[in-house]
C-alpha cells in the first residue's frame, strides 16, 4: 500500500496503485479537480513533489512531454508506483463547482415509506456532476416546471445522485415520480446548486438538523464527514411527525460506528409507544443546548423549522455566520423570488 499526501491541505490516503490516484482520491472523500477523466481536459493536472507515478499507454493529449518532465502528471490517468507527495488544489466553495445541465436516467427507484421515494440517477453521455455535501439540483421533466431535491449521497466518482422525494398532497411533479416515474424513465438534472454545503476547514463541533426529507442533504454530510474520518463531534437532530417518517435507519449505523456521532429523533405527533424526544426539533436543540456559540448549526427542511430556529438559535448564543440553511420552500418558483 502507498500513501498519496496532498501537501496544499496536509490531507492523505491509502491506494493500492490499482486504481488511478483521482479516482480513489474522490473515494476516500478529497476533493480534488477533474472533468473529462479521460486525459483530455487538464483539469484534474497535479504537481508530483516526490515518489513515482506511472501511465498504463503514452501521456495522455491533456498534458504536454515539457509538463510531464516538470513533474506535472493528470490524476485521472496515473497511478501510484510508490508513496506520493503532491500539490492539487482541492475544491472547497460553491466558486468551485460548475453548474451544469445533464442528461440522467433512473436506475432504481423504491418506496422508503409510504410518503417518500428513493431515486437513483445515472448520469449519461459519460458525464459527471462535481458537488460539495449539502447541494442541491432541479429535476427537469418536459412536462413541468424544475423542482429542487437535495442530493442525499456522498460527493464521489459513481456517476449516481441519490433523492429522496416526498410525495406532496395534490403536488403535480411528486405524484408523477410516485405513480408514473419509472426504471430507465430519462430526466434532466441542473446543478450542483445552492450555499448549502458542509464547511471543512472549521473545527467546531456541529449539529445537523433535519425535517422530513431534510435527511436527504444531511446523510450526504454525514456521509462525507465519515469518510474524510472527520474528528468533529456531530450531534443529528431529526423531527418528523411520528416514527413511520424516520424513513431510515443509517443514523443508528453511524452511531455504532462512529464515536463521535450522536443521533436523537424528535417526533411532533408520536404514537402512544414512542419513549423518545417529543415535539418540534429546534426546541430539543434549545433544551440541550444551553449556549450555542461554539457551535456550527446546518439545518435543512420545512421554511418554518428552518425560520424559527434561526431566530431561537442566535437568541441562545449561535453566531449567525456559524448558520447555515436550505428551507425547502413549496415551489421552484417561490424558490426563485
Ligand atoms: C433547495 C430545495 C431542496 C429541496 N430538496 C428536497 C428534497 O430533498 N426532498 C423533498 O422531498 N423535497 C425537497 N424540496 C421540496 C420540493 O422541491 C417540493 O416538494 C417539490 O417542488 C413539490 O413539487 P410538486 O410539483 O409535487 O408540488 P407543486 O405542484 O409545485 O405544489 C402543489 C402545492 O403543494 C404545496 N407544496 C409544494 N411543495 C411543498 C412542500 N415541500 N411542503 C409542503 N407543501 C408543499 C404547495 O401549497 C403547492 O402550491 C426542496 C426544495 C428546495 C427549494
Ligand atoms: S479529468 Fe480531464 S484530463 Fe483528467
Amino acid at each position: 500500500m502507498f500513501t498519496i499526501e496532498n501537501r496544499t491541505t496536509g490531507r492523505s490516503f491509502r491506494t493500492d496503485g490499482c486504481n488511478v490516484i483521482l479516482d480513489d482520491a474522490l473515494i476516500h472523500g478529497l476533493n480534488f479537480p477533474y472533468g473529462c477523466r479521460k486525459g483530455f481536459c487538464g483539469k484534474c493536472k497535479a504537481m508530483i513533489i516526490e515518489g513515482e507515478v506511472a501511465y498504463e499507454d503514452d501521456i495522455p493529449n491533456g498534458i504536454t512531454s515539457e509538463e510531464a518532465s516538470d513533474g506535472m502528471a493528470l490524476l485521472c490517468q496515473c497511478c501510484a508506483k510508490s508513496n506520493v507527495e503532491l500539490v492539487i488544489d482541492e475544491l472547497s466553495s460553491v466558486a468551485d463547482t460548475e453548474v451544469k445541465m445533464l442528461s440522467c436516467k433512473v436506475q432504481s427507484i423504491k418506496h422508503l415509506n409510504h410518503d417518500v421515494m428513493q431515486v437513483f440517477l445515472k448520469i449519461l453521455n459519460d458525464e459527471s456532476l462535481r458537488y460539495l455535501a449539502g447541494q442541491y439540483i432541479d429535476l427537469i421533466h418536459h412536462d413541468f416546471e424544475p423542482r429542487a431535491f437535495s442530493i442525499a449521497n456522498a460527493p464521489n466518482n459513481d456517476g449516481l445522485i441519490e433523492l429522496h422525494i416526498r410525495l406532496i398532497e395534490g403536488g403535480k411533479f411528486t405524484n408523477f415520480v410516485f405513480n408514473q416515474l419509472k426504471e430507465n424513465s430519462l430526466l434532466r438534472l441542473e446543478g450542483p446548486k445552492g450555499d448549502f454545503f458542509f464547511r471543512e476547514d472549521s473545527k467546531k463541533p456541529v449539529i445537523l438538523m433535519a425535517g422530513g426529507t431534510g435527511f436527504a442533504p444531511i446523510k450526504s454530510i454525514v456521509e462525507h464527514a465519515i469518510v474524510t474520518k472527520l474528528n468533529r463531534t456531530i450531534y443529528i437532530y431529526w423531527g418528523v411527525r411520528d416514527e413511520i417518517d424516520l424513513y431510515m435507519d443509517l443514523p443508528i449505523q453511524w452511531v455504532n460506528k462512529n464515536y463521535n456521532i450522536c443521533f436523537i429523533p424528535v417526533l411532533s405527533r408520536p404514537n402512544e409507544n414512542w419513549n423518545g424526544r417529543k415535539g418540534l426539533v429546534h426546541k430539543s436543540i434549545l433544551e440541550d443546548f444551553d449556549d450555542l456559540t461554539g457551535y456550527e448549526i446546518y439545518a435543512c427542511g420545512p421554511p418554518k423549522m428552518v425560520e424559527s430556529a434561526a431566530k431561537s438559535f442566535v437568541e441562545q448564543g449561535m453566531i449567525q455566520d456559524n448558520f447555515f440553511s436550505d428551507a425547502f420552500v413549496f415551489a421552484f418558483t417561490e424558490k426563485k423570488q
